[in-house]
């Protein structure tokens, strides 16, 4: 497995790879691996010849005061789980090799990057498109893999991948979850014990919904009130958001009638944690 640190570098590799038609599957991530990442590896390195995991923590999508410098790191767990997924490349550039003196030029996706996550992190999706953008830029890949578990992230690069005609197409992955629900992130990893069992409230409330759905019930409100009335119930939890929206188009939705997406974020103890569901019309 290459680890290569250098643009040039992985330019050479991928063009040698390709130059006899070979597929391309991209894993972007910030690594700290979980099963959550290795399950985009498997898929793609059942759709590809070649497999490209990009490393790289984005120092442009974090606010000033979010966790970038402290975000979990451990290159040498991570080298070991990429090769047992069978990743044939680590691109793991610097921050000066991606954003060398005198970077002024970004990416922006402007409706559907707002609200929800948009709203309490400012600039966020902005520095995920032009990383994305610069890391299809230089992998070329034929395919990038992205997970459920990001559902509004999904969807802004969905959105940029047409808008701006780039030949990749985007393979979304459904959201890997601890045993007992809890969404898998490399941020769990910040969770004291009690925090831990406290952060369960969110997987399930969005259980609840989903279930309460399917049994018959359309009404935003009632759904919102019951899922607020449990989360709150947790005094270690602090919702910061809980949304109903338009699976596609990220819309506000005020009944259930196509398929929806329930997203929140809250606070446990000091992690800001997102999950979220996607649920459709049941039967009365
Ligand atoms: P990161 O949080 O490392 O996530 C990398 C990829 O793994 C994302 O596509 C994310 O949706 C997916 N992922 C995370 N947890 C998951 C889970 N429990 N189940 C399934 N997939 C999961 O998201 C980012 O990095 C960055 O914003 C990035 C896209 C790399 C741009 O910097």
């Amino acid at each position: 497995m290459y680890w290569i640190k250098r643009i040039p570098e992985i330019r050479e590799v991928i063009s040698e790879w390709t130059k006899d038609g070979a597929t391309i599957g991209l894993v972007p991530t910030m690594g700290y691996f979980h099963e959550g990442h290795l399950a985009l590896m498997e898929k793609a390195r059942q759709e590809n010849d070649y497999v490209v995991v990009s490393l790289f923590v984005n120092p442009i999508q974090f606010g000033p005061n979010e966790d970038f410098q402290r975000y979990p790191r451990d290159e040498e767990r991570d080298r070991e789980l990429a090769e047992k997924a069978g990743v044939d490349l680590v691109f793991n550039p610097t921050a000066e090799e991606m954003y060398g003196q005198g970077f002024q030029s970004y990416v922006e996706v402007t409706e559907i990057s707002q609200g929800l996550c948009g709203a309490s992190r400012p600039g966020h999706f902005r520095g995920v498109t032009t990383v994305i953008t610069k890391l299809f830029n230089i992998v070329q890949p034929d395919r990038a893999y992205f997970g459920e578990k990001d559902a509004q992230q999904l969807r802004v690069i969905q959105r940029m991948v047409r808008d701006l005609n780039f030949p990749v197409e985007i393979k979304p992955v459904p959201t890997v979850r601890e045993a007992d629900g809890l969404a898998k992130s490399s941020r769990n990893t910040y969770l004291s014990p009690e925090e831990r069992k406290a952060a369960l409230v969110l997987s399930k409330s969005l259980f609840y919904a989903k279930e309460q759905v399917a049994a018959g019930e359309d009404s935003v409100q009632r759904l919102s009130a019951s899922m607020k009335r449990m989360i709150t119930g947790e005094p270690l939890v602090s919702l910061e958001y809980l949304e109903f929206r338009e699976s596609a188009t990220l819309r506000p939705v005020s009944t259930i009638t196509g398929e929806v997406l329930i997203a929140l974020a809250a606070r446990v103890g000091k992690t800001r944690l997102i999950d979220n569901i996607t649920v459709r019309p049941g039967r009365r």
